[in-house]
């Protein structure tokens, strides 16, 4: 039986952290983090994210904006909130969260927010300066699961690294971060997507599995290799008529029997989702701190 890793007590240790770290810095007169969130349209999965956010920083010590749009807002009307917290020197850190309705730009949006600003590591300068090995703020999730794979002591160097999913947010970054020099890293990585042929044989050789491909379920235990590593980065909402909300949290992995065959697994939820909070909040520190730009 494999052994959780555990995103929630994770994250609650590196929350601690921070929160110990901001106040000393406060008291020695460094700047009160502060980050801002913008949010649009009625979204319950994004609200509830974007909540959870707000929350986190009120809880290590941070000062937080939330600014809400209808989901009928215009592109200029949202780039044009983005320019003002750009402009807002008390702002360290922006996040847009997504999915924005279709009329508006995401790539325009993303391009909006100053670098120095972008805590979620989205802007194609931290992107680039990531592929580089510089430094950069790192996109939540696969930041968060690196934080993860460290707690844990999760070894990482010449394994073979197996990633379903090749989206912007999770499966690119994470496919560059396993590969990069040092810890955690140093894998072989695999990156896979909806045209790879025969993923089963791909899935079945991998050492360490990440699954973020957002298909409840999708990976089986005949797709896993005995003692593999399985990080699980999926969290769909699934209508359960039994449930008191009217839906159950599922990730991408078929966890029980999965769990079975794995040497260490990340739950859903409690695994990856609270790790990115986390990282979130590191991002935005840095950026009070000027550490990286
Ligand atoms: N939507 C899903 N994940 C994320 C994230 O990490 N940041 C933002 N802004 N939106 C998201």
């Amino acid at each position: 039986m494999a052994q959780i890793l555990d995103g929630k007590l994770t994250s609650k240790k590196l929350k601690e952290q921070i929160a110990v770290e901001v106040a000393d810095w406060v008291a020695n007169g460094g700047k009160k983090p502060h980050l801002a969130a913008i949010l649009v349209g009625s979204d319950g999965a994004s609200q509830t994210y974007v909540a959870s956010k707000v929350k986190a920083c009120g809880m290590v010590g941070f000062d937080s904006t939330l600014r809400t749009f209808d989901e009928t807002v215009s592109e200029e009307e949202l780039l044009a909130e983005v320019e003002s917290i750009n402009a807002n020197p008390d702002i360290d850190g922006l996040i847009v969260q997504l999915p924005l309705p279709k009329h508006i730009s995401v790539e325009k949006v993303t391009q909006r927010i100053l670098p120095e600003k972008d805590v979620d590591g989205f802007h194609p300068v931290n992107v680039g300066r990531m592929v580089k090995n510089e430094p950069a703020y790192i996109a939540a999730t696969p930041f968060g699961i690196m934080k993860l794979l460290e707690e844990y002591k999760v070894e990482t160097s010449g394994k073979h690294c197996v990633v379903i999913g090749r989206s912007d947010i999770v499966g690119t970054p994470m496919s560059i971060l396993l590969s990069r020099k040092g810890y955690p890293g140093d894998c072989t990585v695999t990156l896979t997507h909806s045209r790879t042929k025969d993923l089963a044989y791909h899935t079945r050789q991998a050492d360490i599995i990440v699954a973020a491909l957002g298909w409840p379920e999708f990976l089986k235990a005949d797709m896993v290799k005995e003692g593999a590593v399985i990080i699980d980065v999926g969290i769909t909402r699934v209508e359960d008529a039994n449930s008191k909300r009217g839906y159950v949290l599922k990730g991408d992995v078929k966890f029980d029997e999965v769990a079975e065959k794995s040497s260490f697994i990340t739950p859903v939820p409690g695994g990856v989702g609270p790790m990115t909070i986390a990282s979130l909040l590191y991002n935005t520190f840095l950026s009070a701190k000027g550490e990286i730009y």
